[in-house]
């Protein structure tokens, strides 16, 4: 009797681990213990009941309890080789865990294609030893606290697809052994504290469609060669400096956003911007560039009315020389903003008809913010008669003669002139204008420009 109640039970521990129904494999030893090295170098307090790694209990087999009440979840087993069960996939819940990344392990899992640890509260370094896993295709460590350098054995892992590294601690260069990530398609490394530059020999990562390198303290230019693959670039809030060149960009045939913004870029914006078939959103804002390339004006129709530009930002540039009319040629441009900028002229007539009177299958300006240049001459009319609300349309700070809409009433708060106070080039010429300073709204209200509680004021 005895014997048959032994029995009884060891058929019942049997099936509730699922060994008795499941086939004979087993995780590989080596994989089990990089799974405890990870669980044991956290801080015990981050594991919180209900994680995936609180359910984790050594004491049976990850691999074949896995969705089960002892390993809930953090990980998968896809492969088996020589009747083991491998690790393939070490995906852990963002359940604010902290602690290091288990320096102390080899990270030996061989068969590993996906390490993510996101958004918890991992510190240290990156440990070396994550270059032995060789079969990795994604690596997310992002929003972590990271700190040290990029190791650059990264660059061993020779199957890595996409790699994000963003939102950390991290500081010294982008590793240039990143160029023998060959298979790389995505890399994110923005919002930490990486300097030094660009390394030069990103051009041959030749499937590589999204680079975010935005919101560190990158210094140099931008390399000459940059990958043909890239569909979106963003280096945003860095230290960039020196020219935009031609060499750069003109093979960038698949580019749709392209971010510089906020760095220290100088020169002219070449025209072959303009040219990139695909490219929808630019922007160059915050830098101290001083001019723009002038297209020839046998291409400049083409240039304008072959774009597939959506918005365009230039502004907070010292951008001087004539607003470029084929913008107002684009057929999908509907953001433009040339703000604070030292433009001359006038408004092109392109400009005011794109935003009131579109041109069929031509989108409208739903904003044009050319404020804060050294515009002259009237308002063109078409402006005149905007609907409020239709678009958003910034013309204040500027040299402009005319109040545009001067005949109204005052209730309606529409109008002030000032007198233009600055155009150093002009300084000596005794320049009679007026500035205006109006003509701002958004969708649901008018907001007024400081300078409209200016005196009215004239120059002799
Ligand atoms: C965390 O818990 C494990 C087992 O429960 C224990 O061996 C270890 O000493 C603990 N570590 C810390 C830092 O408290
Ligand atoms: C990779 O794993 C091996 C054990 O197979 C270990 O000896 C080696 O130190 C590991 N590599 C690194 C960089 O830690
Ligand atoms: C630029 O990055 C710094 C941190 O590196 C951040 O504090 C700042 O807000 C960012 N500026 C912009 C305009 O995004
Ligand atoms: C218009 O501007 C006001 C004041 O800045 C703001 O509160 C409102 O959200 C803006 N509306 C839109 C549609 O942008």
């Amino acid at each position: 009797m005895a014997s048959l109640s032994t029995l009884f039970s060891l058929i019942l521990v049997l099936s509730s681990s699922g060994v008795f129904y499941t086939a004979q494999s087993k995780t590989f030893w080596g994989d089990i213990q990089v799974l405890k090295q990870l669980k044991y170098a956290l801080q015990n307090a981050s594991v919180t009941p209900g994680s995936c790694l609180s359910s984790w209990d050594f004491t049976l087999d990850p691999c074949d309890n896995l969705f089960s009440e002892k390993f809930t979840c953090g990980f998968r087993c896809d492969v088996v080789v020589s009747g083991s069960s491998r690790l393939t996939e070490l995906t852990l819940d963002q359940a604010g865990y902290a602690g290091s990344l288990a320096s102390s392990s080899t990270w030996n899992l061989p068969y590993l294609e996906t390490l993510d640890v996101s958004n918890n509260y991992f510190s240290g370094q990156i440990p070396e030893s994550l270059s032995n896993l060789t079969r990795l295709r994604r690596l997310a460590l992002s929003g972590n606290s990271f700190t040290g350098e990029i190791p650059s054995s990264i660059g061993s892992l020779s199957n890595l697809e996409e790699l994000y590294l963003d939102n950390n601690n991290l500081e010294g260069p982008i590793p240039s052994s990143l160029n023998k990530l060959k298979r790389l398609k995505r890399l994110e490394i923005q919002i930490n504290n990486l300097n030094g530059h660009i390394p030069t020999d990103l051009g041959s990562l030749t499937d590589l469609y999204y680079l975010d390198i935005s919101d560190n303290a990158i210094t140099g230019g931008i390399p000459a060669s940059l990958p043909n693959s890239l569909v979106e670039l963003s280096a945003r809030n860095n230290s960039l400096s020196g020219f935009l060149t031609s060499e750069s960009f003109r093979d960038l045939m698949y580019l749709q956003v392209l971010d510089l913004s906020y760095n220290k870029l100088t020169g002219s914006v070449p025209i072959v911007l303009f040219e990139i078939p695909s490219l929808e959103q630019l922007s160059l804002s915050f830098n101290e560039l001083s001019s723009m390339e002038i297209p020839a004006s046998s291409s400049s129709y083409n240039l304008g009315s072959e774009s597939g530009l959506i918005a365009v930002d230039l502004s907070n540039n010292g951008i001087e020389g004539l607003l470029p009319s084929f913008m107002g040629m684009m057929p999908k441009l509907t953001s433009l903003s040339l703000e604070n900028n030292k433009f001359t002229g006038m408004i092109p007539t392109q400009y005011a008809l794109k935003t009131v009177f579109p041109e069929e299958d031509v989108s409208a300006f739903e904003r044009l913010l050319l404020g804060g240049n050294y515009l002259i001459g009237g308002i063109p009319s078409p402006l005149l008669v905007l609907k409020e609300g239709s678009a958003n349309v910034r013309l204040g700070d500027n040299c402009l003669y005319r109040c545009p809409l001067r005949k109204r009433k005052r209730s309606d708060r529409f109008c002030a002139c000032v007198v233009c106070l600055t155009y150093e080039r002009w300084k000596h010429v005794r320049f009679h204008v007026w500035r205006s300073s109006i003509l701002i709204w958004n969708n649901s209200q008018m907001l007024l420009n400081q300078r409209l509680s200016l005196p009215l004021l004239s120059v002799p």
